[in-house]
């Protein structure tokens, strides 16, 4: 039998999150979070529970989690937060919206999150942990490393490999073939017309390395 499901972070991805749970059938018991402020709030009909400490009143055996940090630009608090407990034997569940279309012939690593109307097609493969956030297309031969976060409606072309950790903003293209380095940061809007190896914020059409303090 399946077991439920606690969110951890309570803020929008985390509905994000808790949406695509409920709308697969899940039994979600409802959100934690380290912001006090947030506790006894309702997020899609379910509350947000308390600190990590609710934890303590179940097992692994009992409960599983799902990752509702979002961050945009930073995958960090996302990350270390799902690396910490699983490092105390707590599993991390993969979050699929049914009206996410997954080709049969595509491959998704564990913990991934594919969200509602995103699309994965024939031959990619979508690495631990990755977000394909809202109405994401990602095509066919694509390479998404560990922990990268293609952000609502941006486009990710045929055979194009992007390295671990990277953010590819709103509404980016990201054209056919192109190689990008770990931890890139891709502006929303952006078109990526060539390959970045070393990482860093693009920004523009066509886009162009900027520093971090724009
Ligand atoms: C590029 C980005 C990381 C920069 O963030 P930031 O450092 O906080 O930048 P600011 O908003 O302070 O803007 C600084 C300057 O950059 C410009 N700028 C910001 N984002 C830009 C973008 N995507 N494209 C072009 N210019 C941009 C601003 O107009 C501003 O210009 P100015 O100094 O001439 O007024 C951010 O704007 C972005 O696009 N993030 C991705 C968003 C996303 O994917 N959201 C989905 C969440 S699920």
């Amino acid at each position: 039998m399946k077991l439920p499901v606690l969110i951890i972070g309570a803020g929008g991805h985390a509905a994000v999150v808790a949406d695509a749970l409920l709308a697969a059938g899940e039994r979600v018991l409802g959100f934690t979070n380290t912001d006090t402020a947030r506790h006894d709030r309702v997020v899609c009909g379910l509350h947000v529970l308390g600190d990590d400490r609710v934890l303590d009143a179940h097992t692994p055996d009992t409960l599983t989690l799902a990752n509702g940090l979002g961050g945009v630009g930073s995958v960090a608090a996302r990350l270390t937060m799902q690396q910490r407990l699983q490092a105390r034997g707590w599993r991390f569940v993969d979050v699929r919206h049914p009206a996410a279309l997954v080709s049969r012939f595509a491959r998704v690593h564990d913990g991934a999150q594919l969200l509602a109307a995103s699309v994965v097609q024939a031959g990619a493969e979508v690495g631990e942990g990755c977000i394909v956030n809202t109405a994401a297309v990602v095509e066919h031969d694509v390479t998404l490393g560990g922990w990268v976060h293609v952000a609502p409606r941006a486009l990710v072309c045929g055979d194009v490999a992007i390295g671990a950790r990277s953010h590819i903003g709103a509404g980016a293209i990201v054209r056919q073939g192109i190689r990008l380095g770990e931890e890139t940061v891709v502006g929303a809007g952006a078109v990526v017309v060539r390959d970045f190896a070393g990482g860093g914020l693009l920004i523009g059409v066509p886009a162009y390395p900027v520093e971090h303090d724009l």
